[in-house]
């Protein structure tokens, strides 16, 4: 059976029995069950010298027990044939970057030679598009980042193989980040391919001579223009490959607003993911060439190693505990924790509690802050402590100024509180500082404990809303510090002094501007008016 092979653009055909990419690893056959006469053939089982056929093998699930996982399940092409106005799929002679790959390549099914699918005649004038898709917000906002590189190496292959090629580039911008790859964008120009700064708005196509014609603006020299072309080749955003979604539902791991995995942190360990022992690298986290995705790949694969290595994995315990009394049917805990550390147990008769996960928690105390049942707590972290803290650094202001409560996450607050220390910065000496893991954990009744406590304003201190080191504690305490200056009003206390400040760490200057405002700010206001004695 013989059929058109997709590896190849469907520029060849291929058996039924095939090994479509020769560098694939393991080196093995594939069947192509859609092509398959199986028993009504057997050509293969016969011809095979080592009996590997099973025509009657089923597909079945296995289960491997894994101490780590990386994923590396890369990108592709969004679909052109989206774009109505290119005719991809209906005109035969408009091809993306990736099916020009197989014809330029020397082994592939044409030879290197660049042909017109439809007539399989030489290309001699060829258009690229640039952004099929890409910086779009029909489509996809961002730009694909490697589509201007993988292009300009197509045209400039082509053009040094067949000099007479008239070759032009629709573009937007030509994004040519990465070493050396201006003066690839200077040769391309040197060599004569034509660039036209424009998005081309239709491809059409002479029914009599087949040729197409790409309908463009020159933005640079303000006109239109209609290239005519024996062959387009359009550059389509790069997009997460099928099953990415599903795959993270799986693995608890977050994507971003594109659609790809998204890292732990982008600077510091932008192949971590939030779950320990799960690794992503190359294009799974966003298009990237080769070099970045090997490089990549190697960092995944050492950290893989060294999580392996160790042989055990040490936690600590500083993680939630549920208390079975108080919880009820309610389900918010395992939607909040960003981990996915809190499943449902069932008790019967529709009654259900929350477990908690020793080895997936990470202590944040999200869930803490979200249970209306007051049934977690942190094992470092309990309510009374908390109280006990407070109580304990708010007994005592020997300055005139009035005191404050910072409650500060241990991240980016507590750090920029280090920071502001560090650089030698001045804040009034009442304010106080009090750590918690994240601001998610803090719940409402804490501010008025705080205001009990002695503290004439509160200052609630998080990571950005977008940056919190646990997902969504900055954006949970920022909806709780909302709501509290409501409730602050109806108990007669002035909404201003209770404050929520959102820092990356380093902005040291801006806590201590912040704690000066507040300050003078609670000057203004005067004694807190109805504080209830410790
Ligand atoms: Fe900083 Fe959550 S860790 S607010």
């Amino acid at each position: 059976m013989e059929v058109p092979d997709e590896y190849n653009a469907k520029l060849s055909m291929r058996k039924a029995v095939y090994m479509n990419n020769p560098p694939v690893h393991p080196p093995v056959y594939a069947i192509d069950e859609s092509v398959c006469k199986f028993h009504d053939c057997e050509e293969c089982v016969k011809a095979c010298p080592t009996q590997a056929i099973e025509l009657d093998q089923k597909p079945e699930e296995v289960t491997i027990n894994v101490g780590s996982i990386v994923v590396a399940t890369g990108f592709e092409e969004f679909d052109s044939s989206t774009i109505k106005e290119y005719h991809y799929n209906d005109y035969p002679d408009v091809i993306t970057n990736l099916e020009l790959a197989r014809m330029v390549d020397g082994f592939g099914p044409t030879g290197g030679v660049i042909v017109r699918p439809s007539n399989r005649q030489p290309a001699k004038k060829i258009v690229f598009i640039q952004c099929v898709g890409s910086r779009d917000r029909r489509w996809k906002p961002y730009c694909s980042s490697i589509c201007c590189m993988i292009s300009l190496k197509h045209a400039t292959l082509i053009k040094s193989a067949y000099p007479e090629a008239d070759i032009s580039v629709c573009y937007i911008d030509i994004r040519t980040t990465g070493r050396e790859h201006e003066y690839y964008y200077e040769q391309a120009r040197e060599m004569g391919i034509k660039f036209v700064k424009g998005r081309p708005t239709e491809i059409s196509r002479d029914p009599k001579t087949g040729k197409l014609v790409v309908d463009t603006e020159d933005a640079l020299l303000h006109r239109l223009l209609e290239l005519e072309a024996d062959l387009v080749v359009l550059a389509p955003a790069m997009v997460p490959s099928e099953g990415t979604k599903e795959l993270a539902e799986i693995l608890g791991i977050d994507i971003d607003q594109d659609g790809f995995y998204k890292e732990y942190n982008a600077k510091l360990r932008p192949t971590e993911t939030k779950l320990r022992g799960i690794y992503i690298c190359g294009g799974t986290i966003f298009p990237k060439d080769a070099p970045t995705t090997s490089l990549q790949a190697h960092s995944a694969a050492v950290k893989a190693a060294k999580f392996l290595n160790k042989g055990k994995i040490i936690k600590d315990q500083r993680t939630a505990v549920i208390n079975q009394d108080y919880c009820g049917d309610c389900e918010f805990c395992p939607v909040t924790c960003p981990y996915h550390a809190i499943t449902l147990e069932d008790k019967g008769e529709d009654h259900f509690a929350a477990k908690v996960s020793d080895l997936l928690c990470e202590g944040c105390g999200v869930c803490v802050g979200t249970c209306p049942q007051n049934a977690i707590e942190l094992r470092h972290s309990k309510p009374e402590q908390m109280t006990a803290q407070m109580n304990g650094i708010l007994s005592l202001n020997e300055s005139a100024e009035p005191l404050i409560l910072a409650i500060c996450c241990s991240e980016c607050g507590h750090t920029a509180v280090d920071s502001s220390g560090m650089a030698m910065m001045e804040y009034p000496a009442s304010v106080r500082v009090m750590k918690v893991p994240c601001t998610g954990i803090l719940q409402i009744h804490q501010f008025l404990e705080a205001f009990k406590a002695g503290a004439q304003g509160v200052m609630v201190v998080g990571c950005k809303s977008d940056g919190c080191h646990y997902e969504v504690g900055s954006q949970k305490a920022e909806k709780k510090v909302d709501l509290a200056k409501t409730l602050l009003n109806e108990y007669g206390i002035e909404s201003e002094r209770l404050e929520m400040f959102q820092f990356v760490f380093i902005e040291g200057d801006k806590f201590a501007e912040a704690a000066q405002m507040m300050s003078e700010r609670l000057k203004k206001l005067g004694n807190l008016k109805l504080m209830i004695g410790p």
